[in-house]
């Protein structure tokens, strides 16, 4: 199983709905695939790919191993967190090992947030035959995405997804500085909405008033490829032929993990040893 992480530090710029165009396109390649959202605040996932939340098939239970069994939607397995999560509630929790609490209701899941998260991407889900898992990441590099990257087992690479506006590629930057620090495999950027394709003239138009910065240059500077520029449009049957190029590439992609030198990996274990002792102090504090 290829497991597939589509991340930006910027939200709202297309991770979901990237991510199931991509499932899509790979399903029609005759690939068996998952779908995973790990975004607890998120939990809008399911909407990428239509799916109601109130009539959507619920998660399976097998008895023998206590894992979720994700049902199979329009040919692939999906786990979407509404169907753990629904969307009426707000998901609230203290500290990243305490139990998550939904509003609402009396249902608190005994396990933490970063627990969910490991029991998740551990022996929770019995996903089957399996040639590629999706997986939609949050928003952000905090404490969920590195949860993820602590639990992930043989991720395949990381897919990144940007505008091209100067606001998102200030987020763009810190995503792929993000990935090379941790020395994490990078597929590749795809471009989503950086152009509008007009549905009556048919013409194209950048849609910001900021500048727009071009990605494909700044892919070859950051030395990962570029993918493909998906434009705005107005169904997402327009983006099928976007999405089939993807999968395609994605199909024959290498990627690349930037091997961080002496210098930086010194830098990044004073970082950890400074978390680490923040951690410790917050521990002891409350108890003096
Ligand atoms: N190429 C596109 N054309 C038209 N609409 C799009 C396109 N890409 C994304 N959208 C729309 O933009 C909105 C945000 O997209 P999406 O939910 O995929 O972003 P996201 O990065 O997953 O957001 P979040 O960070 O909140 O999880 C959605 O309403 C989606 O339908
Ligand atoms: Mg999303």
């Amino acid at each position: 199983m290829r497991k597939v992480a589509v991340q930006s530090v910027k939200g709202g710029v297309g991770k979901s709905t990237v991510s199931a165009g991509l499932c899509y396109a790979l399903r029609d390649l005759g690939q068996q695939v998952g779908y995973l959202e790990l975004d607890i605040s998120g939990t809008s996932g399911h909407r990428a790919f239509g799916l109601d939340p109130q009539s959507m098939p619920r998660l399976g239970l097998k008895t023998e191993t206590s894992q979720l069994v994700p049902p199979t939607i329009q040919g692939i397995k999906m786990y979407p967190l509404a169907m753990k999560f629904t969307e009426d509630f707000s998901v609230a929790w203290r500290e990243s090992d305490q139990n998550i609490l939904l509003s609402g209701g009396d249902t608190a899941i005994n396990t933490g947030r970063r627990g969910f998260i490991q029991e998740t991407l551990t022996r929770g889900v019995d996903w089957g035959e399996l040639d590629w898992l999706v997986i939609d990441l949050p928003p952000s590099t905090g404490q969920d995405v590195m949860n993820f990257y602590a639990y992930i087992e043989d991720l395949f690479g990381v897919l990144l997804i940007s505008q091209p506006s100067e606001i998102a590629v200030v987020g763009l930057k810190k995503t792929i500085d993000f990935l090379k620090t941790e020395e994490r495999p990078i597929i590749g950027l795809v471009e989503n909405m950086g152009r509008v394709l007009c549905p009556h003239c048919r013409k194209e138009f950048y849609p910001f008033t900021s500048r727009g910065v071009d990605l494909h240059k700044l892919a070859d500077k950051e030395g990962i490829p570029f993918l493909v520029s998906i434009p705005q449009v107005d169904s997402m049957e327009r983006l099928q032929p976007y999405f089939a190029e993807l999968s395609r590439k994605i199909m024959g992609a290498k990627p690349k993990v930037f091997r961080q030198d002496v210098f930086s990996g010194r830098r990044r274990l004073v970082r950890d040893l400074q978390g680490v002792a923040l951690k410790t102090v917050a521990r002891i504090i409350p108890r003096l």
